[in-house]
């Protein structure tokens, strides 16, 4: 027991950059041989290469693909002990129901729900036949509640992912596979810094009074989240979604109707008399 990961050999998708990569640097710093998969390979290269990490090139919303990777990691390393989901996001879909596209949606959602769902599929027999494992994906703040940038098929499919993991979670515990999910509130990784910048001081203002802790993440504070999830001491840790906010979503602070509601809302114009 411990929180050692020596010689587990873990699975990190999204790893070229942000929390993947923070994810795959805790988990090889622990001790574990980390498999790095990500679509963009220049970076994803250069951080395997610096963590002695695998790195392998790949679309993970490719089904067969995805099947393909499993089983070739499978054969290489004789075991699989770890996954982590991180891959996702918002890529960029229009804001607002009547907006975003359909395309749009099919891709969204193809990138946070389906593509954790085969790599949970093609991993599921190998961790039972092992009885042991773990499966983290990264979810979010938007799929426990809402997602405050509008982008209607993140919410959706982050909230499909949460559903999978808890699903999952059943049917898998009794194996010695623990399925989870740590979801993140807003984190300065490279998208998280992007989507952070664009926003106007009142904006930024508004957005930081609703954060308990008064300031915005950094991706190792979810990669230790994480590294203690897929570890041997989160043993009795099934279905849950554990939300690394800084009390993000809390309310407990200076939260404005217009905030939670949107604008034109009940409770917004029960606020302006
Ligand atoms: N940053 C935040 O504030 C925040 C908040 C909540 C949830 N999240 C979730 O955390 C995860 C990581 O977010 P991040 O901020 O580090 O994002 P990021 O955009 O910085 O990194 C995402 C990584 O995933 C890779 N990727 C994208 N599509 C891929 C595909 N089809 N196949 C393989 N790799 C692909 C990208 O190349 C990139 O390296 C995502 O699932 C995101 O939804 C982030």
């Amino acid at each position: 027991m411990g929180l050692d990961l020596t010689d587990k050999v873990a699975i990190v998708t999204g790893a070229a950059q942000g929390i993947g990569e923070a994810t795959a640097r805790k988990l090889a710093e622990r001790g574990a041989r980390v498999i790095g998969v990500d679509i963009e390979s220049d970076s994803l290269n250069t951080v395997m290469a610096s963590i002695g990490g695998k790195a392998i090139t790949h679309d993970v919303t490719d089904a067969e693909g995805d099947a393909r990777l499993i089983a070739d990691v499978h054969r290489e390393f004789g075991r699989i002990d770890i996954l982590v989901n991180v891959a996702g996001g918002v890529l960029d879909a229009e804001r607002g129901i009547e907006a975003v596209t359909i395309a749009q949606w099919r891709r969204v959602v193809a990138l946070n729900m389906e593509a954790p769902f085969y790599l949970c599929k093609a991993v599921a027999p190998i961790m039972k036949a092992q009885r042991s494992g773990r499966i983290v994906s990264v979810g979010s703040g938007a799929g426990r509640s809402y997602s405050r940038t509008k982008v209607v098929p993140y919410a959706a499919s982050k909230a499909g992912l949460h559903g999978l993991m808890r699903q999952i979670a059943v049917e898998l515990a009794p194996f010695g596979v623990n399925c989870n999910v740590v979801a993140p509130g807003f984190i300065l990784s490279e998208r998280g810094r992007d989507d952070w910048e664009r926003r106007d001081p009142a904006q930024k203002e508004k957005e930081m009074a609703t954060i308990a802790s008064d300031r915005l993440g950094a991706p190792e504070e979810i990669a230790n989240v994480i590294a203690f999830v897929v570890s041997d001491e989160s043993s009795y840790v099934v279905g849950q979604t554990i939300m690394v906010a800084g009390g993000h979503w809390m309310f407990s602070r200076k939260t404005t109707a217009s905030q939670r509601c949107g604008e034109g809302s009940r409770e917004w114009r029960m606020k302006q008399r």
